[in-house]
């Protein structure tokens, strides 16, 4: 295995990802940032500076375990300080397992600026991959906002509290069209699309008759769940957040932010046509155009636009389509199975609540709030009053009433953490309910840093102890990404093995930044010695400086 070594400045940059001009965040003057590509068991070192004027920076590895590297998660608050504008940090880490995945800023809301690129782990030397395919595309799906994300954060911690509404359109590999359509001439009432600019130019799947391609994609929207299917091909799905999956074959695929899938489609249509590729908007009343792509068999032109109209996404709110979807991924055989107990249950509520007429989300009644240590370095150090240190609540009210608004929508803000015992297993029942206003629970895709989860179960309504007996504990899938559905609840198992602090979070940007998260706390004990560079803020940034004095 190798070191593979990059040099990268993050800034603000001007350009038009859906033909509109706005600033967001790139990587060396590139949106989306470059593409990491490295084999298992390789090491990533990654020099990043910090070149924005006046704001603070870090990058995490979406899906990477950071084994023994727990400051290299890249969570601002959580794993490390930010890294201060001219100052360089590395992130230095091994990638152990081949799979599709990204990385983006988890510091407030800068990926919704455009702070994200894709990570790609091939298998590694000598090794092969369980199945075959000619070549692969790779495709990082977002959401795209107008507004600035200081106007989004602003308006969403704002007495009266301004949603910063649906986004003005989807993009493929940072590219997208804003409203209109490339398919236009097929589309009653859309308007076509006047290509003002390279960037927004539609992305084009080049591929030969009669092959197998294998698609990597992953979603790093800040709100929209997607919905992707390529006109008169149908898909099967091999790989899920870095985890082999029994194979399935579907005409569309849903991908909630966070996750990432692997397909494989064979060429096998009308050689003399194009097709189009096409992602729209599940699960919200779709505001935005679908994204499209154009899948082009060689030798046609790639600018020969297809025949047939784009393929449709199925009725936004039509759940069971995206629960049938979901429920068929299963592990595939010779995936680790789950220990069959787990010694401790923890039971997440999740509620939009008021705290002072501000509205947010909260996890049994406690809203997250990050503290300015952060947490590893002040675990670790044993630090005191760097955080809340009481005991956050495993459960919630036995009479409390998932269908309805909450009764009493007032709530709490806080730093507390999970602690958890170190290789220890632990369920996890994400809990859905009704929001604020009548008749509506969305859906929150849940993410957890340092670790895959085998993922039990779903169900509608509230959890019931007796759902315990109903587990998959044969072929339950792992991943790092599980989505709850309206009013339903989701079980995870997984095992506490990684010595760290581990954000677990709803990947949807703007409800993370209104709280909706939890810390969890394993093994800090374990954690060898800190590099300084991650500490150097708050508490433990004094505690270097005490110790540091002749
Ligand atoms: Cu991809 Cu904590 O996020
Ligand atoms: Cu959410």
């Amino acid at each position: 295995s190798k070191t593979r070594h990059f040099k990268w400045e993050v800034g603000y940059m001007y350009a038009s990802p859906d033909c509109e001009e706005k600033i967001l965040l790139g990587i060396n003057g590139q949106f989306p940032g470059p593409t990491v590509r490295a084999k298992a068991g390789d090491t990533i070192h990654v020099e990043l500076k910090n070149a924005l004027h006046t704001e603070g920076v870090v990058i995490h590895w979406h899906g990477i375990r950071q084994y023994g590297t727990p400051w290299a998660d890249g969570t601002a608050s959580i794993s490390q300080c930010a890294i201060n504008p001219e100052e360089t940090f590395i992130y230095r880490f091994q990638v152990d397992k081949a799979g599709t995945y990204f990385y983006h800023g988890h510091y407030g809301m800068q990926r919704a600026a455009g702070l994200y690129g894709s990570l790609i782990v091939e298998v590694a030397d000598g090794e092969e991959e369980l199945f075959h395919y000619d070549g692969e595309f790779n495709l990082l799906l977002s959401d795209w906002y107008h507004q600035s994300i200081y106007d989004q954060m602003v308006g969403l911690s704002s007495k009266p509290f301004r949603w910063i509404g649906e986004p003005q359109s989807l993009l493929i590999n940072g590219r997208g069209q804003y409203n209109c359509s490339l398919a236009a001439h097929l589309m009653e009432g859309s308007s076509a699309c006047k290509l003002t600019s390279k960037d927004c130019a539609p992305v084009v799947l080049r591929v030969l008759p009669g092959k197998t391609y294998r698609l990597r994609v992953a979603s790093t929207t800040s709100l929209s769940s997607l919905n992707l299917a390529i006109g008169n091909h149908k898909m099967m799905v091999v790989e899920a957040d870095g985890n082999y999956v029994e194979p399935f074959i579907v005409d569309d695929m849903d991908i909630y932010s966070g996750e990432s899938y692997s397909v494989l489609i064979t060429t096998d249509q009308n050689p003399s046509s194009n097709y189009w590729l096409s992602v729209g908007v599940r699960g919200r009343k779709p505001n935005t155009q679908p994204a499209l792509a154009i899948v082009s068999y060689q030798p046609n032109s790639p600018s020969k636009l297809p025949e047939s109209s784009p393929p449709v996404t199925p009725k936004w709110n039509d759940y069971n389509h995206s629960k049938s979807f979901s429920y068929k991924i299963l592990a595939r055989q010779g995936t680790p199975k789950p220990p069959s107990y787990a010694d401790r249950q923890i039971a997440l509520l999740n509620t939009q609540n008021k705290i002072n007429g501000y509205i947010k989300w909260s996890i049994n009644n406690i809203s997250l709030a990050l503290p300015p240590t952060p947490y590893l370095g002040s675990m670790r150090y044993r630090l005191k009053n760097a955080f809340d240190t009481s005991k956050p609540p495993e459960n919630f009210p036995s009479d409390y009433d998932v269908m309805k608004p909450p009764k009493n929508p007032s709530s709490a803000q806080s730093s507390n953490a999970y602690v958890i015992q170190f290789n220890s297993t632990v369920d996890v029942i994400l809990q859905n309910a009704n929001a604020l206003a009548d008749n509506v629970s969305e859906i929150h895709p849940w993410h957890l840093h340092g670790h895959d989860f085998w993922v039990l179960g779903y169900g509608d309504g509230r959890f019931e102890e007796k759902d315990d007996s109903k587990f998959n504990l044969e072929n339950p899938p792992l991943r790092n990404t599980v989505v709850i559905f309206p009013y339903g609840w989701t079980a995870i198992r997984f095992v506490a093995d990684n010595p760290g602090v581990w954000a677990f979070h709803c990947h949807i940007e703007p409800h993370l930044h209104m709280g909706m998260g939890v810390i969890f706390a394993e093994g800090v004990d374990h954690v060898r010695r800190i590099p300084k560079e991650a500490i150097t803020c708050g508490m433990t940034g004094k505690m270097l400086m005490n110790n540091n004095l002749p």
